[in-house]
């Protein structure tokens, strides 16, 4: 009888999105290795990572990362990245407005072409430059809410939320 063992063993694709700079690239990094590059290069066209995690219950989650490109001029590649994947990561700057718009711009992109039961997070990064904040946590609680999606903020250089993060995409996959 295996009625009360209930643990998964998953794989899932995973995506991030969002303006160039946010920090995706840093997240990933910090998530994968525990360091923090203060001078990281713009990504150019996409890089690949993956990092096992285990949940509390034993289940474990491969992620394969897709870390897209933010700069515009790789925006029509971003469907070759979304594109069948089970979690979508889209990353703003809480300083920076202008980066929580195009944030909403890729949701908007993976509702219409997205898989139709992919996690979406939505993660307000730098938190550490809380001084400098320009967006709202409530306002991105709020707009996440009314989208169906997950909401943190991070932090890539103190680490603040980065293993949750992953963690809270592992418990909502199905
Ligand atoms: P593209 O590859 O061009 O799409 O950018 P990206 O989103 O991958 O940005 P990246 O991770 O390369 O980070 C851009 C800059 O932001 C770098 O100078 C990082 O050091 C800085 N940065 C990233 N995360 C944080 C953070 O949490 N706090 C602070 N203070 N700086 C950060
Ligand atoms: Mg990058």
């Amino acid at each position: 009888d295996r009625g009360a063992i209930d643990y998964k063993n998953i794989r899932t694709k995973l995506v991030l999105l969002g303006d160039s700079g946010v920090g995706k690239s840093c997240i990933v990094l910090r998530f994968v290795r525990g360091q923090f590059d203060p001078a990281s290069k713009v990504t150019v066209g996409a890089s690949f990572l993956s990092q096992t995690i285990a949940l509390q219950d034993s289940s474990t989650v491969k992620f394969e990362i897709w870390d897209t490109a933010g700069q515009e001029r790789y925006a029509s590649l971003a469907p070759l990245y979304y594109r069948g994947a089970g979690a979508a990561v889209i990353v703003y700057d809480i300083t920076s407005p202008e980066t929580f718009e195009k944030a909403q711009y890729w949701v908007r992109e993976l509702q219409k072409f997205g898989s139709a039961n992919i996690v979406m997070a939505l993660v307000g990064n730098k938190s550490d430059l809380h001084a400098s904040r320009k967006v709202s946590t409530q306002i991105a609680q709020e707009y996440a809410d009314s989208n169906g999606m997950f909401f943190i903020e991070t932090s890539a250089k103190t680490a603040e939320n980065i293993n949750q993060l992953f963690e809270e995409i592992g418990k909502r996959l199905p």
